[in-house]
This record gives structure tokens, C-alpha cells and sequence, in this order.
């Protein structure tokens, strides 16, 4: 256990409480509150801002450094060397595959990416006008009523089978979402492709014209998929751990981190990125918007800077930043007047003292909402592309909160209502 050890005096009792104190392999220590309960106080940390609630060994991040790793591996080795796949395979196993291996997992996914036809039924229930991220949250639970083989949580074969289904199923989900809106008829996935040029294959083909896509952008796509797949014990992570805490089946834990995803201060960034750079809407004008970022009367924030945890440059920005390049010029499109405003922002920012004193740096959503937009996916899917890419995430720390004991999660509260009081009459 641990030598280190932390007391808590309260009210200026006698006997102060002793706590122990654990260090993990990087990080600051945490101290071990559990015993509290029984001395009759809770700790009080709304937002979770200083509560560690698991232990994990799947991602680090130190936000100061600008350091994020998956197992170990940092995330710009990741992208550099590595693909969305076996990103996947590192997440949930825990070590990089053997070639052989991997050529294992590929397949088992490639073979798992068709979904049950009658899923087909439920999306035509949903209006055309239906937001991508409800019809994906609906369709997601869904799951769990067509796959009773891999229900037994408790059973590890049953619980990595489950998260091939769904890291396979997401993509084509995804399209789905995307097809019923503009009206055009499914597409089947396509064995013989990887998991990202499959994906643009059924979002932008028809049955009339099956589209070529491009190497380039495949490539990007995987790579936006990877620099997505885990960020530790964010808010959607956290939700499916929750989820997961009561024993609930994998597909309902995984829509209950879409649920949480869908929110504009977690997934919805990227899309207010595109949002601004169009209100900017020229170079001339940027000086303008960086005053208002600046001035404390005005509720305006540069969007895409700053991070709750990244004190230091986000280090997928980097990574995105040189996929928006090659992107733009695979399509012809190097002079894009808003990736022209956005380095240009980016270049002002970086060299403004107030941006520097804070540490704001531009995170992962300054470049993304571009690049995706430069592919042709229409913003409303934007949360729905970061939630395939984070499905792994998800499912890895589920899989490891089953794998270790864990409890229910049940937070308590600092109660402010009235006292017991009689029912009038
Ligand atoms: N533009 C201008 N000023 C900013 C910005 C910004 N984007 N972000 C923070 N600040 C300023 C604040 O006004 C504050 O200034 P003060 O100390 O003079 O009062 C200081 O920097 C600290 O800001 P906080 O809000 O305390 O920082 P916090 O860590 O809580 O917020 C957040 C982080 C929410 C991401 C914030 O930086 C922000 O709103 N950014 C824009 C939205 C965005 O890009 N979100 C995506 C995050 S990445 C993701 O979720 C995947």
C-alpha cells in the first residue's frame, strides 16, 4: 500500500484522521479519502476538479508539458508511426500488436462492420431534420437488443467481443446518421477497405456511383479517428464508467458517453471554430476579434484556444495542423480563405501577451473543424466523427473497470434544502 500519509484536522478536533497517500507510475499523488465516510464528512469537489476516481493504465496526460500518452506511447508517435486500428488494439490489450496479431484484429473488425438489417427499420423511424448525434445515441443503446451473446459482462470473451462490435459498427453507424438526413440510401461496408477510406466510402457514395476515395484522405480521417481514441477520465469517459459501475450492458454504457460527448463544452468545440472563423470572416478583421477576446466585458472567447488541462500547446493541434495542410492540398484548396484566417489567428495569438501570461495555446478543435469541413462532412456531424474516434477509449476503460473490482459510482452531496417540516393540514 503506502508509506505516505496525509491528516485531516477538522474543526479543530483532538485526533486528527489519518489518510493515506498513493503515488502512480506519473502524476501527483492522491489522497485516499474513502475512510472519511465513517467519521461522518464528504469531501466537496464539484467538477471533479481535484478527485481522481479510478485507478487506470491506459492514457496519461501532463497538460503542463503538453504530453499525452496512450499505454505509454506518445500520441505524435502514435499518429506518425501508427493507425486508428491498432491504436485500438494498444488501448484495450494494453501492448502494440505482432504483425500477426493485428492482421487478426483487422480482420475480426473488418468482419464485425455490418450492421443487423432491421437497424435499417429503426433509423427510418427518426425525422429527416433529426440531429446525427440523437440518431447515433438511439441506435448505439439499440445494440444491446440485437447482440444477447456478449451480454455477460463478467465473462472477458464476451466483453472484448463486444468491443469489437462496437469500435466496427461505429463507422457505419456514423454514415448512417449522415445518409438518412440528406435522403440517400445506406451503404453497405466494404470488406476489402481499412476502417477510414470504408468510412468516407459510406458517407459519400451512393449505390449509383460508388465514390473513389482519395489515399490522402483516408489517411487523414484515420488519423483524425487516432488523435481522438482516448483522453483519460474526461466527462464521456467518466459517464461510461459510471454507467458501467452498475453492471449495465456495453451498448447502453457507450450511448450514455455519446449522451455526454454531444455537449458544446466537450464535442461541440471544433463545430464553434468554424462558426467564428465565418463570423471573422476576413483577415482585416482579425485584429478586431482578438481585442474582444481580450476584453473582460464582453463575454467573446477565441474558440479552439485554451484548455481545462493543456496548460502548454495541445500536442494533437501539432499533429492536426500539418493534416490540414496535406488535406487542403490534396483537395486544391492551399488558399482556403478560413484556413488563411486561421493561421494568421493562430500566428497573432501565439505572440499576444495575454494569451502567453495565460498559457492558451490552440487545442485539438482549431484545426479539425476545417479539415472535416474541407471533406465535405457538414458540421452536425463533427460530434459524431469524434465519437467514433473516441469509441475505443470508452470501451477500453470500461473493459478495465470490469477486469479490476470496482463499486457502483454513487457521489454524495452538500445539502442545502429545508429540514424535515410537516405537511401542512
Ligand atoms: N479566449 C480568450 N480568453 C480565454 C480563453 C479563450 N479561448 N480561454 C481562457 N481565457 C482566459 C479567461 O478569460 C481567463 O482569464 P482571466 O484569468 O483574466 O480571468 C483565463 O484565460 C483562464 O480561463 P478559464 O476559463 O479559467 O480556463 P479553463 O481552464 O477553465 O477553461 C476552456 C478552459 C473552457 C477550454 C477555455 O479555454 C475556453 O473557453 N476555450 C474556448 C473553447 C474551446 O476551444 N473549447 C475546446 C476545449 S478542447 C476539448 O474540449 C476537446
Amino acid at each position: 500500500m503506502s508509506d505516505k500519509k496525509a491528516q485531516l484536522t477538522i474543526d479543530g478536533k483532538a485526533d486528527p484522521i489519518d489518510l493515506p497517500v498513493y503515488s502512480g507510475s506519473s502524476g501527483p499523488d492522491v489522497v485516499d479519502v474513502r475512510s472519511l465516510v465513517s467519521q461522518g464528512v464528504f469531501t466537496y469537489d464539484p467538477g471533479f476538479v481535484s478527485t481522481a476516481s479510478c485507478d487506470s493504465e491506459i492514457t496519461f496526460i501532463d497538460g503542463g508539458a503538453g504530453v499525452l500518452l496512450h499505454r505509454g506511447y506518445p500520441i505524435e508517435q502514435l499518429a506518425e508511426k501508427s493507425d486508428f486500428l491498432e491504436t485500438c488494439y494498444l488501448l484495450l490489450h494494453g501492448e502494440l500488436p505482432s504483425p500477426e496479431v493485428n492482421d487478426e484484429f483487422v480482420n475480426t473488425i473488418r468482419y464485425h462492420t455490418m450492421v443487423d438489417e432491421a437497424i435499417h427499420q429503426f433509423f427510418r423511424g427518426f425525422p429527416r431534420t433529426a440531429h446525427p448525434m440523437a440518431m447515433l445515441c438511439g441506435v448505439v443503446g439499440a445494440l444491446s437488443a440485437f447482440y444477447h451473446d456478449d451480454l455477460d459482462i463478467d465473462n472477458p470473451d464476451h466483453r472484448l467481443r463486444a468491443a469489437y462490435r462496437v469500435i466496427a459498427k461505429m463507422p457505419t453507424l456514423a454514415a448512417m446518421c449522415y445518409k438518412h438526413g440528406v435522403g440517400q440510401p445506406f451503404m453497405y461496408p466494404q470488406n476489402e477497405m481499412g476502417l477510414a477510406e470504408n468510412f468516407l466510402h459510406m458517407m459519400f457514395g451512393t449505390p449509383c456511383e460508388p465514390p473513389k476515395v482519395s489515399p490522402v484522405l483516408a489517411k487523414a480521417m484515420d488519423t483524425l479517428f487516432l488523435l481522438h481514441a482516448d483522453h483519460e477520465q474526461n466527462a464521456s469517459t467518466s459517464t461510461v464508467r459510471l454507467a458501467g459501475s452498475t453492471g449495465t450492458n456495453p451498448y447502453a454504457c457507450i450511448a450514455s458517453g455519446i449522451a455526454a460527448l454531444w455537449g458544446p463544452a466537450h464535442g461541440g468545440a471544433n463545430e464553434a471554430v468554424l462558426e467564428m472563423l465565418h463570423e471573422i470572416g476576413d483577415e482585416s478583421r482579425i485584429e478586431e476579434f482578438i481585442k474582444r477576446a481580450k476584453d473582460k466585458d464582453d463575454p467573446f472567447r477565441l474558440m479552439g484556444f485554451g484548455h481545462r488541462v493543456y496548460k502548454n500547446y495541445d500536442p494533437r493541434a501539432t499533429v492536426i495542423r500539418g493534416i490540414c495542410d496535406e488535406v487542403l492540398e490534396e483537395l486544391g484548396a492551399e488558399n482556403d480563405p478560413l484556413l488563411r484566417i486561421a493561421k494568421k489567428l493562430e500566428k497573432i495569438a501565439l505572440e499576444d501577451e495575454y494569451f502567453i501570461e495565460r498559457k492558451l495555446f490552440p487545442n485539438v478543435d482549431f484545426y479539425s473543424g476545417i479539415i472535416l469541413k474541407a471533406i465535405g462532412i457538414p458540421t452536425s456531424m463533427f460530434t459524431v466523427i469524434f465519437a467514433t474516434g473516441r469509441t475505443p477509449g470508452w470501451i477500453a476503460h470500461w473493459h478495465e473497470m470490469l477486469s479490476d473490482s470496482y463499486r457502483i459510482g454513487r457521489p454524495r452531496q452538500l445539502y442545502k434544502g429545508y429540514t424535515k417540516r410537516d405537511y401542512p393540514g
